[in-house]
């Protein structure tokens, strides 16, 4: 009788415990997704609707729309609008020199590319929509470089001009390839995770390395005028690093570099391809490299974390730069992390954020079939939204074929601690002394990514 009690007592205690653990378990469960913000709407996500740009009458906002949705260093989406008061055709692209991320990108180089990948979005979005469009790059000229941020202010990166506003397509017709360059627009630009082994093909590189032409075809011919103008006017800063670079060229490891090398030379910018074992596991220590480097600096580590939004009130209320669906992550995962994140800041904090880093890079590059990249002639500022238009498009050709992308511009970062690393690629894989723009990976993904944060429309429009 005794034993029985005894062993009752037991079984209720257990009990009691277990079903403690399961309720606190289920409260910090809840708490997380409350903290995340699970029944938050995410508004940072509206702008990748394919009816987003549907509720603006205005065309030139209509296509500004679709620029956003481009790919930013940091996601800073960097860019300004202004709109023509007395031309309703035209419109203007700005430098937003609030979205410096000036640790990383010490010279703006990165913050011009992206104004590039803004430019392809609009230009692309205008042949689909019945709206095509010319783009002029710095019409005013190229900034002042001794004074840039009030040069970002005053001078406009491009001139955007609808050539034919016909809403109703009448005498537009858009091609199927067209069609489908479009749809890859509201993929997400990025993919930071491993992926399958599967190269390009040849054909694929081939019909990839014509894309140059198109590009540089869809600007106007004042453009390109003003564009040989403004070649000259290299940016200052870089062409000491670009001086520094000429003075040891290794002819060796340049032979090597180049000798499995898929590329086309048209005019200033140039694309290639690596998709060889031993440009491979090159390119993959360069990689590695940049990441070793920069992680361990500390004044890198505060910016980017200044610009990583913890949950979804943060998401919304600032609507560009990091989030945890930059690796991948979605779902309840990503409520969970969120929640763990916002409780407990450390979780992401500079050492974990550093570990994690290091870690992700040598996954990705482990599994990274072939890289590519844009090289440039000089270092203008035209060359690099140049740089940047070549780039957008890459990225929906890319997605357009069932492949994704992902930047690795660590080692093409021009502060101190990176500048023996910068010299030796560059010295191998821009051996006339060019500067490499951009350098990423491409393969075709294993795990698909979330879309990630774009701001409003609206909010790019200055008065
Ligand atoms: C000039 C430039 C440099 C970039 N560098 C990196 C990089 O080094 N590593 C990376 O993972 N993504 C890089 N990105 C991708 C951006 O982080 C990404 O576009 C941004 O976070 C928005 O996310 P989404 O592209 O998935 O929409 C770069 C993009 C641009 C345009």
């Amino acid at each position: 009788m005794k034993r029985k009690t005894v062993k009752k007592t037991v079984k209720k205690t257990v009990l009691v415990l277990l079903s403690s653990i399961i309720a606190l378990a289920a409260v910090v469960f809840v708490g997380l997704l409350l903290v995340s913000g699970i029944f938050t709407t995410p508004k940072y996500l509206e702008p990748w609707q394919k009816d987003y740009s549907q509720s603006f009458a205005d065309p030139r906002v209509k296509l500004a729309a679709h620029g956003l949705l481009a790919a930013s260093g940091h996601n800073t989406q960097p860019w300004t609008i202004k709109l023509d008061e007395q031309n309703p055709s035209v419109f203007y692209l700005f430098a937003d020199s609030r979205c410096l991320t000036l640790e990383v990108d010490p010279l703006a180089r990165q913050t011009m590319v992206s104004q590039g990948t803004f430019l392809e979005n609009v230009q692309l979005a205008g042949e689909q929509l019945g709206y095509p469009t010319t783009i002029q790059l710095f019409p005013e000229g190229e900034y002042d470089e001794k004074d840039l941020i009030a040069s970002m202010k005053a001078k406009p990166v491009a001139k955007i001009t609808i050539i034919q506003t016909n809403p109703k397509m009448s005498t537009i017709k858009t091609n199927p390839k067209m069609s489908s360059l479009y749809d890859a627009m509201f993929l997400p630009d990025t993919n930071r995770a491993a992926y399958q082994s599967a190269p390009l093909t040849a054909k694929q590189t081939d019909s990839l390395l014509t894309l140059n032409q198109d590009v540089e075809a869809a600007m106007d011919v004042e453009a390109k005028a003003n564009l040989n103008a403004n070649t000259n006017a290299d940016v200052n800063a870089n062409a000491n690093l670009n001086a520094n670079t000429k003075a040891d060229v290794n002819a060796d490891a340049n032979a090597n570099a180049n000798a499995n090398v898929d590329s086309v030379a048209n005019a200033d910018v140039t694309l290639h391809f690596y998709q060889d074992e031993a440009n491979r596991e090159k390119l993959g220590r360069y990689a590695m490299e940049g990441a070793d480097i920069e992680s361990v600096i500390h004044r890198i580590s505060e910016e980017s974390a200044a610009v990583f939004r913890s949950n979804e009130r943060e998401k919304n209320s600032h609507r560009n730069g990091f989030s945890v669906e930059g690796q991948g992550t979605s779902g309840i995962m990503k409520h969970i992390l969120q929640g763990a994140v916002t409780l407990v800041p450390s979780f992401n904090g500079e050492q974990a954020a550093t570990k994690n880093f290091v870690k992700s890079t040598q996954t990705a590059v482990d599994h990274t079939p072939g890289y590519a990249m844009i090289v440039t002639k000089n270092n203008t500022r035209t060359q690099q939204v140049k740089s940047g238009m070549l780039y957008g498009r890459l990225v929906m050709e890319l997605h357009s074929i069932g492949f994704v992308m992902q930047p690795v511009s660590q080692v093409l970062e021009e502060y101190s601690e990176m500048k023996e690393p910068y010299q030796r690629i560059h010295n191998e894989y821009a051996p006339e002394g060019g500067t490499i723009q951009m350098f990423f990976r491409v393969g075709k993904p294993i795990q698909s990514f979330p879309q990630s944060m774009r701001r409003d429309v609206l909010d790019l429009i200055e008065p």
